[in-house]
């Protein structure tokens, strides 16, 4: 499995933590940055290009660390095929993607600590989306805001 990783500089730390365990357990990382610690830089620079890799396929899922792991959510959702969601229990990791098949787990390096954090991404890199007609109904009816979005941009430009 390719898994996308992205951090600012609040979750920096845990991502390069992060992308050594998943080395380690012989996953394939793909590293967005930042790619050394600037406690200027701004986490959308690093997010998005890694929501977007997630979104074309690229990746077959994502790991978006910010100081909260807030902005780094809402950063990745404005990508259309993405459905992250912060995560703070194992429960949620796997659940997310059994039943909203999220594809990017968001952290926050200022509020997990790296034990935890492996937990949570060993629980959502093994689940898998369950895809029953009610699972895809509710996720229909999301994309559908998706959609509705495109075009009212389009309208725009
Ligand atoms: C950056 O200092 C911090 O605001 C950012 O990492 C994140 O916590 C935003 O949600």
């Amino acid at each position: 499995m390719r898994v996308g990783i992205a951090a600012d500089h609040g979750g920096f730390d845990l991502k390069e933590q992060i992308a050594e365990a998943l080395r380690a357990a012989d996953y394939e990382v793909v590293d967005f940055g930042a790619q050394k610690l600037n406690p200027a830089d701004d986490y959308p620079d690093f997010i998005t290009p890694m929501a977007k890799a997630v979104a074309r396929g690229e990746v077959d899922r994502g790991v978006a660390v910010c100081g909260s792991g807030v902005g780094a959510c809402v950063a990745a959702n404005k990508i259309p095929g993405v459905w992250a969601a912060l995560i703070l229990d194992v429960f949620s990791a796997h659940q997310g993607v059994e039943d909203d098949d999220m594809n990017v787990i968001c952290l926050g390096g200022r509020v997990t600590g790296f034990a935890l954090a492996w937990d949570l991404i060993q629980a959502f890199l093994t689940a898998r989306f369950i895809g029953t007609e009610r699972h895809r109904r509710r996720l229909n009816k999301i994309a559908a805001l998706e959609n509705e979005g495109e075009r009212k941009g389009k309208k725009n430009s």
